[in-house]
């Protein structure tokens, strides 16, 4: 070996070789491998060139067999690196194979079920019950005029019931219907001859907002007109529906009351469906639950509409859906219902 331990004979390049076989043997990442090519091939510290810089410091006797051997060496390091791009290559192809695989023995993920709103559930529960009961479903605008809402319905303008109803304006003269009652006139008016027996879904706004009221909130309408209709009529249907709706041994009560539109208008209660008519908190331990208003279409409207209110007469009832959804689901703030909160669905689905 001659000077500063560059391997200048056969020997000497006989360990190198076995030294570069080793350090090949280790490699198993690229990094790695980039860093034996730099030792060994690299252009300006490369094994290789020094070695081939060396046969200079070599015998003249062994010159060519040493030259031989270094370029021997020198295709062995190259053909030793491709080969192991190569298979560094082919264990990154299977890596990445590997971890974009579909493991087929996971569950499957199931997609989120839809399912009917709690107001949506009772109001076609409702709608059943009278359905049965031979009424057919009517519909309005949400977007009313004054007419239908209010001057038909027996409130004069600037008559002080107005103020009750706590109305949204729109542009144009119309409003937001305060109530489902407009539905009434409507029906009447499209109809030739009683009888007439409608319920009414729908959609109402008023500006309240507070625990038990939103500005948007759902009522059915109950209208029958024919001849000889009477208070009892009322109550008996009443009973009827509240007693499928509810329990069956739901009991109501009629308390006189003041609407515009009916005379004589009754307040409806029904028996706590939380203690049976016991007292508990929700009922502030009256035992009873105001669900509705009521009472006989008055006589003015009924002529309004076209109907001799001499032949005929006629009951009408309105009731608060999201109410009635708040009792069967028990549901304490009116504002959970309009929320969209998924949770809501699925408690109510279960
Ligand atoms: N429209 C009344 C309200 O919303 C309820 C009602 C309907 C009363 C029909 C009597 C008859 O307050």
């Amino acid at each position: 070996m001659a000077g500063g331990g560059t391997p200048d004979s056969v020997g000497d390049l006989a360990r190198e070789r076995e030294r570069f076989e080793r350090e090949a043997a280790e490699v198993s990442s690229r990094d790695a491998w980039e860093a034996l090519r730099l030792r060994w091939v690299g252009r300006k510290q490369g094994v290789v060139r020094a070695l081939l810089a060396a046969i200079k410091e070599v015998p003249v006797e062994q010159k060519r067999e040493y030259g031989q051997v270094v370029n021997l060496l020198k295709r062995r390091v190259e053909s030793r690196l491709e080969e192991l791009e190569g298979e560094l290559e082919r264990a990154e192809r299977q890596a990445a194979i590997g971890a974009a695989a579909v493991d087929v023995t996971l569950p499957g993920r199931r997609p989120a079920l839809g399912s009917l709103h709690p107001v949506s559930i009772v109001t076609q529960e409702i709608v059943e019950i009278f359905s049965a009961m031979g009424y057919s479903v009517a519909e309005g605008p949400e977007v009313e005029e004054d007419y239908y809402n209010f001057q038909a319905l027996n409130f004069p303008p600037d008559h002080p019931a107005r103020d009750t109803q706590d109305t949204f304006f729109v542009e144009g003269g119309k409003l937001l219907r305060t109530h489902t009652s407009p539905v009434q006139v409507r029906t009447m008016l499209e109809r030739e001859e009683p009888p007439i027996r409608v319920i009414c879904p729908g959609r109402a706004y008023r500006f309240d907002n507070d625990l038990r009221h939103s500005p948007m909130f759902h009522q059915v309408e109950c209208l029958v007109v024919d001849k000889g209709i009477t208070l009892g009529h009322l109550k008996g249907t009443l009973e009827a529906f509240v007693r499928k709706l509810f329990r069956p041994e739901t009991g109501v009560r009629l308390r006189p009351s003041y609407f515009p539109f009916t005379e004589p208008s009754a307040e409806v209660d029904i028996t706590c469906p939380f203690c049976s008519g016991d007292g508990c908190r929700t009922c502030s331990d009256t035992g009873w639950m105001e669900i509705l208003g009521s009472g006989m279409v008055d006589p003015r409207v009924l002529a309004e509409c076209g109907f001799d209110p001499e032949i005929y007469s006629g009951f009408a009832f309105g009731l608060g859906l999201d109410r009635v959804a708040m009792i069967r689901f028990d549901i304490p703030n009116i504002r959970v219902l309009f929320e969209n909160d998924e949770r809501l669905l699925r408690q109510v689905r279960g």
